[in-house]
């Protein structure tokens, strides 16, 4: 029998939401590029409970609230944000527009949303900051050779990014089977903008069985880095700093000892470790454990804004959306972007109204109650990847 879903949309609609993006994108990209940003490693479980663990949360909706004024607005590491919603990062958005990370960032910057740029953007981190309006984090891979890493705190700063954004679940690349059959390669007009050109070798010369993505991370990566070198980062800066990939106490607790300002809980939309526990559902043991000494986002599986309402309920300061916003870039550039983050905020907005939390300080777990029920039927049930 089929699951009830929403109507399907005719694809000759304007998409309403991050999914019809991704199906209106599915049709305009390349099979190996659009399997590149939807996939995730092995067997895919953690990407599809990532977003299951959304669902398995019911809202508690209490009535005869004044709901005549919602306010999302709210700040991050001490920042005003129009919404909690910001931008994961992601590498080489020029793969599905030419106006790549330039046009994401000023899409944020239009919605008053945070942006976080990757190491391996496909613009130059200075470029991404001369079309910034909004608060910008730079997210940083720490490689093996510490210079190169050193030399992208240092031009961060320079730029005006507002916090460095390190990403610890990924000592190595995860085998991403839909990459490795497709023999994934970037195209030759696209590089990482920010390393030096003797970094792009291997990049481009795939083979079926091989992605040159996970080969160059295998060589550059620096798959010792410990806790114990987070100092030598800290030396380097005085912006604050975040680590994205936590979903245990224990290392939250030890971020925070060590006065690292903001966690980001995150399987990396199940691209890294598969089998993991969900992020939404690590993080409420992270919150508890970095108390008021972090400020803990999420990310991964986030599509409704009824997402990040349970999110904010469960303790995050705020969300990070990946995929939707690289589908909206494929469909229609700046413009995609801004819809995208704009539903999601509307969606928050009229998704605080009917719950009757318009402030988002009200919002506790007294919000949610958590089912042992099958997950719903979401829109994601409609169509399998
Ligand atoms: C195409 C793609 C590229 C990514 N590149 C990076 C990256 O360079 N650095 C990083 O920390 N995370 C990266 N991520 C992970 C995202 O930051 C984020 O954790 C994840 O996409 C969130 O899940 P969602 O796509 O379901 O919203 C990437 C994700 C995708 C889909």
């Amino acid at each position: 029998m089929t699951a009830p879903t929403a109507a399907r949309t005719d694809r000759t609609e304007p998409p309403l939401n991050p999914r019809d993006f991704e199906a209106a994108a599915r049709t305009r990209l390349d099979r190996p590029v659009f399997d590149y940003i939807a996939g995730g490693s092995g067997d895919e479980v953690t990407l599809r409970e990532d977003r299951a663990a959304y669902a398995r949360y019911r809202l508690r909706p209490r009535a005869l609230v004044d709901v005549s004024r919602c306010e999302p607005a709210t700040t991050l590491l001490g920042r005003p944000v129009a919404f909690p919603v910001g931008i994961a990062p992601m590498a080489y958005h020029q793969l599905v527009h030419p106006d790549g990370e330039t046009a994401t960032v000023r899409a944020a910057g239009t919605v008053g949303a945070l942006t976080v740029a990757s190491t391996f953007a496909s613009t130059s981190l200075e470029e991404i900051a001369r079309a910034a309006t909004g608060p910008l984090w730079l997210q940083v891979y720490v490689m093996r050779r510490r210079e190169i890493t050193a030399s992208l705190v240092r031009r961060a700063e320079a730029a005006g990014y507002q916090a460095l954004v390190i990403t610890v679940d990924t000592p190595r690349m995860a085998r991403r089977e839909r990459d490795l059959r497709n023999g994934f390669r970037l195209p030759p007009h696209i590089r990482p903008a920010n390393l030096d050109e003797d970094h792009d070798t291997g990049l481009y010369q795939g083979r079926a069985g091989s992605s040159t993505l996970a080969a160059h991370a295998a060589r550059h990566h620096d798959a010792a880095f410990t806790w114990d070198d987070l100092a030598w980062l800290r030396s380097l800066t005085g912006l604050p700093l975040v680590l994205k990939g936590v979903l245990t106490a224990e290392d939250a607790r030890r971020a925070a000892t060590l006065g690292v300002a903001g966690l980001i809980v995150s399987t990396h939309g199940g691209r890294q470790l598969d089998g993991t526990v969900p992020a939404l559902e690590a993080l409420p043991e992270v919150v508890a454990a970095a108390g008021d000494r972090c400020e803990v986002l999420v990310d991964g599986g986030v599509r409704r804004g009824t997402d990040v309402l349970k999110a904010l309920a469960l303790g995050a300061r705020a969300v990070l959306v990946g995929r939707p916003v690289l589908w909206g870039l494929a469909v229609d550039g700046e413009a995609g972007v801004e819809r995208v983050l704009a539903t999601l905020r509307d969606e928050l907005e009229e998704a605080m109204a009917l719950t009757g939390r318009p402030r988002l300080d009200t919002l506790a777990p007294d919000l949610l109650h958590r089912s042992t029920d099958r997950p719903y039927p979401t829109t994601d049930d409609r169509e399998p990847a």
